[in-house]
């Protein structure tokens, strides 16, 4: 039963997504628990369909707490947030569970990889909580491994004696790829990036960015990339700044890179 109810909520409102923009905020406003003052307000933010954005700004302005309302582990107090035709409030926890599972690759500011698991078992990760992922990487690869190679090669990551390591014994800039491998493994429609380039080298990051862009093309999803960096913005389709859209003054300390 309740498994019928959870594939009802998903079922997208109009037919026609294409032309529905993938991210659609109008009216939000966000506090943290225990927080006086919004962090967030922000009136209309649209992404279109495989559009890659640059959403720059200081640290401590929200570019985390942002992404956190897009992928349903934060809800806004007041306003709608619809991320590929579902409104994120309307859907229970379960279905929000796996809506982001299914739909939403996330590179996490902290990685948050498994500590004990090798770096393929990271990167396979996602394809066991959602089928819908698992099946695409097996249309067009013959195993799990063999995708997850695939993307690690292109981030000069196929070291057999690395891949044998549990990922806590790889530098930072090494985890952050295998992150970057485990959110676009089985091509979920909307990729989001929180700093992920802050620890590699140049090379790296260029190979990284590569990547990202490559995949993002070849399967038409969206990217939403933040950052404080804003050298990385030229390489976007649109830079948003997220201070501009953000009606919360002085949000963040520090000056922009
Ligand atoms: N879990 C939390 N509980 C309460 N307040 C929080 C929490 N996480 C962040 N904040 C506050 O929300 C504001 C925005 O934080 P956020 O992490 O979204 O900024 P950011 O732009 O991602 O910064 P950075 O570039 O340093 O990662 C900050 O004032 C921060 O102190
Ligand atoms: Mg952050």
């Amino acid at each position: 039963m309740l498994k019928q109810n959870s594939v009802k909520e998903l079922e997208p409102s109009c037919p026609d997504e294409n032309l529905r923009p993938v991210i659609d905020i109008t009216g939000l406003s966000f506090t943290w628990p225990k927080g006086l003052d919004p962090v967030l307000e922000i009136e209309q933010f649209r992404v279109d369909r495989g559009e890659l954005l640059f959403v720059i700004g200081p640290s401590g302005c929200g570019k985390s707490t942002l992404l956190g309302l897009l992928t349903g582990i934060l809800l806004p107090q007041q306003g709608v947030v619809e991320v590929l035709q579902h409104k994120i409030s309307c859907l229970s926890e379960v279905a929000r569970d796996r809506f982001r599972a299914d739909s939403i690759g996330y590179i996490f500011q902290m990685f948050n990889l498994i500590p004990y698991l090798s770096v393929i078992e990271n990167v396979i990760l996602p394809c066991q909580f959602s089928a819908l992922r698992r099946e695409r990487v097996l249309q067009q690869a013959s195993s799990l491994k063999e995708e997850a190679l695939r993307l690690l090669g292109h981030l000069n990551l196929n070291d057999s004696r690395l891949l044998a390591k549990p990922v806590s014994e790889l530098s930072v800039g090494q985890q952050q790829r295998v992150a970057a491998a485990r959110a676009l493994i089985g091509g979920p429609e909307l990729i989001i990036a929180d700093e992920p380039t802050s620890s590699l080298d140049t090379d790296h990051r260029e190979a990284f960015l590569r990547l990202l862009f490559e995949e993002c093309r070849s399967s038409g999803a969206t990217l939403v990339f933040v950052s404080h960096d804003r050298s990385l913005a030229p390489f976007f389709d649109r830079v948003v700044d997220l201070n501009v859209i953000n009606k919360v003054s002085g949000g963040g300390v520090g000056d922009l890179a």
